[in-house]
């Protein structure tokens, strides 16, 4: 397998970006396993991180949450009833209360940062997406990013390739409001696994630019801003211009709609615009469970992706992303 060549390549392409090709090929394309093979296993778990690399992605990529002693785990939402199988659980039932997350919106639920590591080490993950098989709901642990950083390089050197981190940061502020330092956190373990270089075979990634900002100037390791379109109205332009996120963080993480027309498959130029600007453009998400109308196949739509100027894909269906980005 030359994947591990081939992200290199990429780490490489993108620091140097001084001349990145106008249309990227399929082979400086990277594959990330959105959530682990979330579309097989229940996300954000040991297991859904194994299946994808033994599929073949190139990163894998764990959404992150804090524990109330300061671990950072592996959840897409700071809210567990989701993802997990807390409301089942009598001894957690008395700690449900209500937060006011990032948009305003009020939920109540239970939260990762009330409990501490360990007790939520006793939850088992379960299968958040209808249609899905449930055969895996109950089997698996939250995993922490140690974990993960862990499963990542032995997996890796059991393949004789690079596998790569692609972690987001979720919530940050909220976490910042429960006294819970994840820039700091994050730092330190990507530090501690040697993970803190420009050349790292990992990207962070944040919705909020603050943390990024924070980070650039903490950390080498490459920053990508997450951006979908202002409001989430069809046609709008992304909530962040390419010109400020191109101030501290080297790739942009557009919502696929903001690449390609959302009707059509057709490109925008958004990611003629970020190039232009020395960005990568690593878009969200693939799923073979729901395509548009417009794709014949998921390969189609990755394709599409790509033709459109996406260097990098996120893709419940890692083994999709892989066939689709194959060089023919
Ligand atoms: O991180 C890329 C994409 O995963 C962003 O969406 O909500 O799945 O974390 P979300
Ligand atoms: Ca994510």
């Amino acid at each position: 397998m030359m994947r591990h060549i081939l992200i290199a390549a990429f780490l490489g392409l993108l620091t140097a970006c001084a001349t990145p090709p106008a249309v990227p090929t399929p082979q400086d394309v990277i594959v990330i396993a959105h959530r682990g093979a979330s579309g097989e296993r229940p996300e954000h778990t040991l297991e859904a991180y194994r299946l994808a690399i033994a599929q073949g992605a190139d990163f894998i990529e764990p959404d992150l949450v804090m524990s109330s002693d300061g671990v950072l785990m592996a959840r897409h939402d700071p809210w567990l009833s989701d993802s997990t199988d807390i409301a089942a659980r009598p001894e957690f039932a008395g700690r449900k209360r209500t937060l006011t997350g990032p948009e305003g919106e009020t939920l109540t639920d239970w939260w990762a940062f009330d409990f501490t590591a360990a007790e939520l080490k006793t939850l088992r993950a379960k299968q958040v997406r209808d249609g899905r098989s449930k055969s895996y709901d109950g089997l698996y642990e939250i995993p922490t990013f140690d974990e993960i950083i862990a499963l990542a390089t032995r997996e890796g050197a059991a393949r004789g390739r690079v596998v790569g981190l692609y972690p987001e940061t979720k919530w940050p502020t909220e976490h910042t409001a429960a006294g819970l330092d994840m820039a700091g956190a994050l730092v330190a373990a990507l530090t501690a696994a040697g993970l803190d270089g420009a050349d790292a075979p990992v990207f962070i990634q944040s919705f909020e630019p603050e943390i990024l900002k924070t980070l650039s100037r903490r950390i080498e390791t490459p920053l990508v801003q997450l951006v979908y379109p202002e409001g989430w109205q069809p046609g709008a332009p992304a909530n962040i211009p390419l010109a400020e996120i191109a101030t501290y963080a080297q790739g942009a993480g557009p919502y696929k709609s903001l690449l390609m027309g959302p009707e059509t498959g057709a490109p925008t130029g958004y990611a003629a615009e970020a190039k232009a600007l020395g960005l990568s453009v690593h878009t969200w998400t693939f799923r073979d469970d729901d395509k548009p109308a417009w794709a014949a196949t998921p390969e189609d739509e990755i394709r599409a992706a790509l033709a459109a100027g996406a260097t990098g894909i996120f893709t419940d269906f890692p083994a999709t992303g892989v066939r689709a980005t194959q060089v023919p």
